[in-house]
């Protein structure tokens, strides 16, 4: 199996972040289609400011992309989500939880990490693809070293490559169609907290741009661009 054309791999053994070396490598005129993998993440970082824990083992990987002006980058995170999702082998009965993360069993395997430094953005993908992170079973699982993270990541640049070229072509839609298909909790109640407060409804649907639209008992309708979603009224996941 070999990366799409125009990718390159930069495979190292440990880096503090992969999003970290693709954005210093970007700034150093790195192309589109750059694709950083380490073995081993030194600060790895997650979703609103976390760390995301990162032994040798799993999956660490960033594809540096250029996407053309005025395109919306905060979609990358479902775009890769569903490259990601396309990538896992079908026994994998996964869900996508949002805005980017992949679920099994209830149990988080995946998450994204999108971010953006000028016209670059890195789309940063870390998976369980052999262990559960330390001290996190009760919120993580992991694909039980299946595949090995260098395989996983090639599969992933395929098919990350033919979302992304698919999304600059058509649009969210198709992007947002193949994520709602594998929603997590799609019509039932979630719980979101927001900078602004916590909502609950039911998960009715995602906007044209991929905000989470919830609908309360007198059908009064929330779009949240961005939370962290719970499953159920009380904050259960
Ligand atoms: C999340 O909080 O769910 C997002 C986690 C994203 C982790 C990946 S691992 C590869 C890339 N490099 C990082 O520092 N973070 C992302």
């Amino acid at each position: 199996m070999r990366l799409p054309h125009g990718y390159r791999l930069v495979s190292l053994h440990r880096i503090d972040s992969t999003n970290a070396e693709a954005l210093r490598r970007a700034a150093e005129g790195a192309p589109h289609g750059t694709v950083v993998l380490a073995a081993e993440q030194t600060a790895g970082r997650g979703r609103r400011g976390r760390s995301w824990l990162s032994a040798p083992g799993n999956l660490y990987m960033t594809v540096l992309v250029h996407p053309p002006e005025g395109c919306a980058t905060a979609q990358l995170s479902f775009v890769a989500a569903a490259a990601l999702g396309e990538a896992m082998d079908r026994e994998t009965d996964f869900r996508f939880k949002w805005p980017n993360d992949l679920l099994m069993g209830g149990r988080k395997i995946a998450g994204i990490l999108i971010e953006a430094d000028g016209d670059a953005a890195a789309v940063g993908i870390g998976v369980n693809a052999a262990r559960t992170p330390e001290g996190v079973s009760d919120i993580a699982a992991d694909l039980g070293g299946r595949e090995d993270a260098a395989t996983l990541c090639v599969r992933i640049c395929g098919s990350f490559d033919l979302w992304y070229r698919r999304w600059l072509a058509e649009g969210f839609g198709p992007v947002r169609d193949a994520w709602l298909a594998r929603a997590a909790g799609l019509g039932e109640i979630a719980t979101v907290q927001t900078a602004r407060g916590t909502v609950s409804g039911r998960f009715d649907r995602l906007t044209a741009e991929g905000a989470l639209v919830l609908v309360d008992a007198s059908d009064g309708e929330t779009e949240i661009a961005a939370g962290e979603v719970f499953f159920g009224r009380r904050g259960c996941c």
